[in-house]
């Protein structure tokens, strides 16, 4: 979603606004933006669509030293040159960039700025304005960011530049991730700490609604009443060239491959010297002390939400309730006596989930996230975290930190388990490494997986993955896959309930993709696609091996019955990946998507 990033220093600013922009392009976005300030005043460059399009209209000629930036994904009005950030006052004093959503603009609007003439369709046109409007009125630019930041309801991460004092950036917070970065004489301002790892990887965090006075030497952070905060710095513990695609042509495809690492580098992280499972005393006792277990999430974490479910309640015996995050936030289930959240996102930044965390926290209930990021909001707002360790996934379409997620429910399910005091005869740590091995014959099978793609994916409008108990929830994610990398329609749906309606649907060279791992629901899935065959679909089934028949198109190795969506999800990630590749689609950055979503 939205990105931002800021600079002050002393080197060339546009060239580091650009290119801390192209680090944030896989968060997706529609229009780009910057706007760079010198003694001719401050020059705003922005245009629909990608940075490349955006570099193609700065002026290299213009220098300058201080400097805002943005990646727009449309929510107040379409994609376009005008609504892209940053805007500006009608005196084009101040300038500004804004990640959110201001959900009370139209009020501010009629109460404070009625006769002021708006350019765009933007919430975000409202901010400078009114800073602009409270500065007229005698305020400094601190005291006006300051009163109009006070007025906002919604979220908002924003930059704003005084073309009358070009030595200061005023930055602010609510709800949306905001990070300043410090260096000798420069300081920096970026959503993400990826984006400015070109310049420092000393950080520090803002809270929300304070606000930050960053100039050359010092970044103040205030409250919005003006009362001045201390906070340290941390070092952002990540390795620029883990940003980078290396050889290989995207993201997507390298965060596959990475998969069996990422397994390795989570056995490494979670097994202590002598060999058992490695978890905070605090997580165990949060975990083995919950009546029922509510795991909150969002698209495929929610997927990986729904596998966790079946580990806990499978080698643990606690109940948990798998729900979408923008579901239960405003449908609340009646709750149980002592209830434990689980937040499980990748990105630790999806709003869905943080209004939910937001109201658990209000009922005194405990929560854990479960993330790639650990500094993220999500994880510093719930009272423990799990790391994931899948390093940076910068593809829109999430691999690796959903196999990771799983391997981390697998972990926490059977430390949950033996702290209960329940018999287990399931290692996860060792089990793991076998998938791990599982995991690498497949990326070294894409020519067979190119191939599947090609025959069952080429010309169909439409897919259907269909399977059960645990496969089905594999199923779901294969579907979300393909849909949002290839745009073809695909729909996950569990064996048995396709003859309830959805088989409608089946007409002749219709691809259905079935998936076997569990030998008790085998033969039942195996008869549901009969079923679909029998009514002319095209069908490309995953057995394992110890269940495999002649024509199943791929086996997957014999992996534990609870791991089994760790490494049969891969086949699905890969055909979808060759799938939408040969449909020319943008794999890494899909349409109308976003890495980090960060409005409701
Ligand atoms: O960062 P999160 O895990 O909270 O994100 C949740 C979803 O937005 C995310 O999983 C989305 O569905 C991915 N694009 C799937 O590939």
């Amino acid at each position: 979603m939205c990105g931002i990033v800021g600079y002050i220093g002393t080197a060339d600013a546009k060239e580091i606004l650009l290119r801390g922009l192209e680090k944030l392009e896989y968060r997706g976005y529609d229009s780009a933006g910057i706007a760079i300030a010198n003694e001719r005043g401050v020059h705003v460059y922005k245009e629909k669509g990608r940075i490349a399009a955006l570099r193609d209209v700065v002026d290299t000629s213009e220098e300058s030293v201080v400097g805002i930036g943005h990646t727009r994904w449309a929510t107040h009005g379409p994609p376009s040159q005008v609504n892209a950030h940053p805007h500006q006052s009608a005196t084009s004093r101040y300038t500004i960039v804004h990640n959110g959503v201001i959900e009370n603009y139209e009020q501010l609007r009629r109460e404070f700025l009625p006769h002021v003439n708006m350019v765009s369709e933007t919430d975000t046109e409202i901010i400078v304005q009114l800073v602009d409007s409270f500065a007229k009125d005698g305020l400094t630019t601190e005291q006006a960011f300051r009163k109009t930041l006070s007025q906002l309801q919604g979220s908002y991460a924003t930059a704003l530049i005084d073309n009358q004092d070009q030595e200061t950036i005023y930055v602010g917070k609510n709800k949306s991730p905001l990070l300043i970065g410090l260096a000798d004489g420069v300081n920096v301002v970026a959503s993400d700490a990826m984006a400015m790892l070109q310049v420092t990887n000393e950080f520090v965090e803002i809270e929300d609604k304070e606000i930050v006075i960053v100039t050359r030497e010092q970044a103040q952070i205030k409250k919005l009443n003006g009362d001045e905060v201390d906070r340290g710095s941390y070092i952002a513990e990540l390795d620029s060239t883990d940003i980078e695609k290396g050889t290989y042509p995207h993201f997507m495809l390298k965060e596959i491959d990475e998969q069996p690492f990422v397994m390795r580098n989570i056995i490494s992280k979670y097994k202590a010297d002598d060999e058992s499972i490695k978890l905070d005393e605090d997580v165990r006792q949060a975990v083995t002390q919950a009546d029922r277990i509510y795991i909150i999430a969002a698209g495929t974490s929610y997927h990986a939400g729904l596998v966790g479910k079946e580990m806990i309640e499978k080698i643990a015996g606690i109940p948990v309730e798998t729900h979408i995050a923008s579901e239960f936030l405003y449908n609340m289930p009646l709750l149980s006596d002592n209830p434990l959240f689980i937040f499980i996102s990748q990105s630790g930044e999806t709003a869905d989930l943080r209004g939910v965390l937001v109201n658990v926290r209000q009922m005194a209930h405990p929560s854990l996230t479960i993330t790639n990021v650990p500094g993220s909001t999500l994880s510093r707002e719930a009272d423990y975290t799990l790391h994931t360790h899948a390093g940076p996934e910068i593809a829109v379409a999430s691999t690796k930190a959903y196999t990771a997620q799983m391997a981390v429910f697998a972990i926490l399910a059977v430390d949950a388990a033996q702290a209960r005091g329940v018999e287990i005869d399931f290692n996860p740590l060792q089990e793991l490494a076998i998938v791990a091995n599982a995991m690498e014959i497949f990326t070294e099978k894409k020519d067979l997986m190119e191939e599947a793609a090609q025959e069952y994916l080429s010309v169909s409008r439409n897919a259907f993955f269909i399977g059960r108990s645990i496969d089905y929830y594999v199923c779901m994610e294969g579907a979300l896959k393909l849909k949002e990398i290839s745009y073809i329609q695909a729909e996950g749906f569990a064996g048995g309930e396709l003859k309830h309606g959805t088989i409608a649907l089946i007409e002749e060279g219709t691809p259905v993709i079935g998936l076997a791992t569990q030998k008790d629901v085998n033969l039942n899935i195996r008869g549901n696609m009969k079923e679909v065959v029998a009514r002319g679909a095209n069908p490309c089934f995953i057995s394992m091996e110890g269940m495999e028949e002649e024509d199943d198109a791929i086996v997957i190795p014999k992996i534990h019955p609870y791991l089994t969506p760790l490494v049969s999800v891969l086949p699905m990630q890969l055909i979808s990946y060759y799938a939408a590749l040969h449909r020319g689609c943008d794999v890494d950055k899909p349409r109308n998507l976003a890495k980090s979503v960060t409005v409701e």
